[in-house]
């Protein structure tokens, strides 16, 4: 038994995480969706259950996932080009869907070029490798995303080229700038958009303003990028997201397909020389096979939705919800983080309590996520809802029922 000796070890890896409290519970199987009828959302069923559960916790904010015109395009492209693209991009690999995403969603976001990864998170890695040299520093938020923190380590970024500031601490990030070592020649400032934990938002306006302030001290100047995964198509007033929001313009940004738009993969959006650069350099996009077509052909559909009246319109019932959200949890006497994201965190400040009223929404048929340490900080326990376009105020009073209920 080759791998008596090796599980043995990883046996006892999974049970310190367990005793760390790092371990992630079994997951939970979905076998069907009931579509929404009657002014209720849709719904899911779990295996082993005949419950149906409504979900506060999928990143869909504008749930386009079942939408027949996302479908009806991938079905079209999967008949055209098949189901899996059958070589790397540089090998023949490039199908018309591919070059259409990239075009779709640079002009979506204002930009002139993009390039589209199998994930935000290779998208990330990516970046990193292809932007990075030994005389770059980085700057990055504290609160930033585990893609950013790998993509740093992947591109082999020296302790010594990094600097984390205090969460949205705008006189800590200038503090930064002031204190990079003489020798570096380019500085990247990189910050998620809207933090997922929380559905608070990076000030780029103040940090845009911050890079220039700075810029010529550095022969290739101050760079600011911001992966906007929850807020590209879900937050600002057409779905631009956070640099929308913000009245910002970072230089690059890196998003996803996967959560507004209901999809799958992810891009980095920027000028067409640092795109070329990422195509010649990133190893997560040189050599990982690509999107199928028809996740490519989905999110073009999806982009299209969100820039027509019908975006508009589920951006609108998005908002409504959140407001009706976030009021009622005032109402019944909840902390939370105020903002018009569609991540409503519910602060229950300890762990036991925190675990309790997730079973208790579970046993009310509402899915939804418990965060404690040490994924977030002792003392920051909470319940992560998130609000999509699909939840009726049927939906949003049922979970606020529960919560009532909860008080008993
Ligand atoms: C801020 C942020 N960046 C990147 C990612 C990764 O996105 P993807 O699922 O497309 O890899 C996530 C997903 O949770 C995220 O929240």
């Amino acid at each position: 038994m080759p791998l008596e000796k090796l599980n043995h070890m990883l046996v006892n890896d999974v049970e310190s995480l367990k005793k760390e409290g790092r371990a992630k519970s079994p997951e939970r199987i979905i076998v069907d969706f009931i579509p929404a009828r009657n002014g209720r959302g849709p719904r899911y069923k779990l295996r082993n259950s005949t419950q149906e559960f409504l979900r506060m916790n999928s990143n869909s904010y504008l749930s386009l996932s079942h939408h027949p015109e996302l479908v009806g395009a991938a079905d079209e492209a999967t008949h055209l080009f098949g189901v899996g693209p059958g070589a790397v991009r540089f090998i023949d690999g490039t199908y018309h869907p591919h070059v259409e995403l990239e075009n779709k969603i640079a002009s979506f976001l204002g930009y002139s070029a993009a390039k589209i990864f199998n994930s935000a998170y290779t998208a990330n890695c990516g970046l990193a490798l292809a932007i990075s040299n030994d005389k770059t520093y980085w700057i990055g938020d504290q609160l930033n995303h585990n893609s950013i923190i790998r993509a740093m380590r992947i591109a082999g970024i020296p302790r010594d080229n990094k600097a984390i500031y205090k969460h949205n601490d705008m006189d800590e990030l200038k503090k930064c700038l002031e204190e990079v070592p003489g020798d570096m020649e380019r500085v990247i400032i990189i910050t998620d958009g809207i933090f997922s934990m929380r559905g608070d938002y990076a000030p780029l306006d103040k940090i845009v303003k911050l890079a220039e302030q700075f810029h010529d001290n550095f022969a290739d100047g101050v760079i600011t990028v911001t992966d906007d995964c929850h807020g590209t198509g879900a937050y600002g007033e057409t779905g631009r997201g956070t640099p929308e929001f913000t009245g910002a313009r970072p230089d690059i940004i890196t998003t996803t397909f996967g959560k507004a738009f209901g999809v799958n993969g992810g891009a980095i959006v920027a000028s067409p020389e640092v795109i070329e650069a990422v195509r010649q350099k990133a190893d997560t996009y040189i050599y990982s096979n690509p999107l199928s077509p028809a996740d490519c052909a989905a999110a073009v559909k999806a982009i299209e939705i969100t820039e027509r009246q019908e975006g508009k319109d589920r951006l609108k019932n998005l908002q409504d919800r959140i407001s009706q959200f976030r009021q009622g949890l005032e109402d019944l006497g909840f902390e939370s983080i105020p903002g018009p994201h569609p991540v409503v965190p519910l602060l229950v400040r300890d762990t036991a309590k925190t675990h309790q009223l997730v079973q208790h929404l579970f046993d009310n048929g509402i899915l939804a996520v418990g965060l404690t340490f040490p994924v977030v900080p002792r003392g920051d326990e909470t319940i992560r809802f998130q609000v999509n376009a699909a939840h009726t105020s049927g939906d949003i009073q049922q979970v606020l029922d529960a919560l009532a209920g909860s008080k008993n």
